[in-house]
């Protein structure tokens, strides 16, 4: 982050700019289509900041928040602390990568939730300041539904092609599995979900019994691609209907390890690549089987992923070898937009904007709200 006085410099500007009162003109507002959006995210370890003039992403800041390597995960007062601390450097640094002055910021957009309270709380409070120095209307976001509108973000470099309505999505994050179906951009119905642990939380988990750091998911992924998928098997569940479970493949994990480990006590060092591959797969072949299953089910066949997992190179080949057997249109996001970042928030204010849905300054945030 550059430095102190810019800092300071926005902090001023926050805080000790004449207040013109508390009601922007919304109205005035729905109506002027070309808008700069501010997005604020700040669910969980990560601080980002973006700006978007409408669909097009012009700066997209993310401060991560190396605290927490050393306790195996994310260790959520830690984390509140360091929005804390990164929130304005990153909105100041989003600002001067976008090349937009203040006054041409026309509302701002924040997550409310699903994610730590703690850490949500800083973004909110951030984003009702800034809605109320400024005089511009607050937007309110579903972490989810940004994580699945971040295929709407565009930029120069890329011109992406967006998915058609209505799509499928598998969201897969470090708290979330779910099928969804995409209807509109603000009209999302989730049609599976897992019933335990998320498919990020399954390979964190099972890294962590590994001994390998957090995060895992892309420990695994690079370890994966050196070994042998087929080495292991675990177990899969058997849940009817659309739902995910990952505890019992966890469960599994664990009980092989224990039982090599005990014939050969080095079992995990001489067999680390063919483990995280087995692993992998198997986690694979859960989402994909509920994914075809869905999409035989609604019969639609424009598919997207989304949300940490999406990253992952082995569930990404096999999307797209299941979209070229079974005739999917599959639309995978640019790693950036794969984990937590503010323009899929505020690519979600953008559509939100459009609608005039906004937020009141009284908004508190959620540790959960679902989709929908
Ligand atoms: O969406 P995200 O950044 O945070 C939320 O949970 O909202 O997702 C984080 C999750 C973590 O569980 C992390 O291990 C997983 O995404 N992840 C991966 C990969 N990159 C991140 N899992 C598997 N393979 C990856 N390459």
């Amino acid at each position: 982050m550059e430095s102190y006085e810019q800092a300071i410099k926005l902090l001023k500007l926050l805080f000790f700019t004449e207040l013109q009162g508390t009601e922007c003109d919304q109205n005035k507002m729905i109506y002027n289509k070309d808008i700069v959006i501010l997005g604020i995210e700040s669910s969980c370890d990560d601080t980002s900041a973006s700006i978007l003039r409408n669909q097009l992403m012009l700066s997209n800041e993310v401060a991560g928040q190396a605290v927490h390597k050393a306790f195996g995960g994310v260790v959520p007062e830690l984390a509140s602390r360091a929005h804390q601390q990164n929130i304005i450097p990153v909105v100041d640094l989003a600002i001067k990568k976008a090349g937009v002055s203040m006054d041409e910021i026309g509302a701002i957009a924040f997550t409310r939730g699903p994610g730590l309270l703690g850490s949500l709380l800083v973004g909110t409070s951030f984003a009702k300041a800034f809605a109320l120095a400024r005089n511009i209307p607050l937007i309110e976001v579903n972490h989810l539904q940004g994580h699945v509108l971040a295929h709407f973000i565009k930029e120069r470099s890329t011109p992406a092609e967006e998915p058609k309505f209505p799509f499928l999505c598998l969201l897969v994050s470090g708290g979330n599995s779910q099928i969804i179906v995409v209807k509109d951009h603000l009209d999302m119905e989730v049609i599976g979900q897992t019933i335990d642990d998320a498919a990020g939380e399954a390979f964190d988990k099972c890294a962590k019994v590994m001994g390998l750091p957090y995060p895992g998911g892309p420990l695994i992924d690079k370890l994966a691609r050196e070994g042998n998928s087929k080495a292991f098997t675990f177990s899969k569940p058997r849940i009817p209907g659309l739902d995910y479970s990952f505890s019992g493949l966890k469960t599994s994990f664990l009980y092989l390890l224990r039982d090599e480990i005990a014939k050969e006590p080095n079992f995990i060092d001489n067999n680390k690549a063919d483990i995280c591959a087995s692993l992998q797969s198997t986690i694979i072949e859960i989402l994909l089987s509920k994914l075809k299953l869905a999409s035989e089910q609604t019969g639609i066949r424009e598919i997207t992923v989304a949300g940490g997992v999406s990253a992952n190179s082995g569930l990404r080949e096999a999307l797209l070898g299941t979209a070229g057997k079974l005739g999917w249109k599959m639309y995978i996001p640019p790693f950036k937009f794969t984990t937590d970042n503010a323009a899929m928030i505020a690519i979600t204010g953008y559509y939100k904007y459009l609608k005039g849905e906004f937020a009141s300054l009284d908004a508190v945030p959620f540790s959960r709200i679902k989709i929908g």
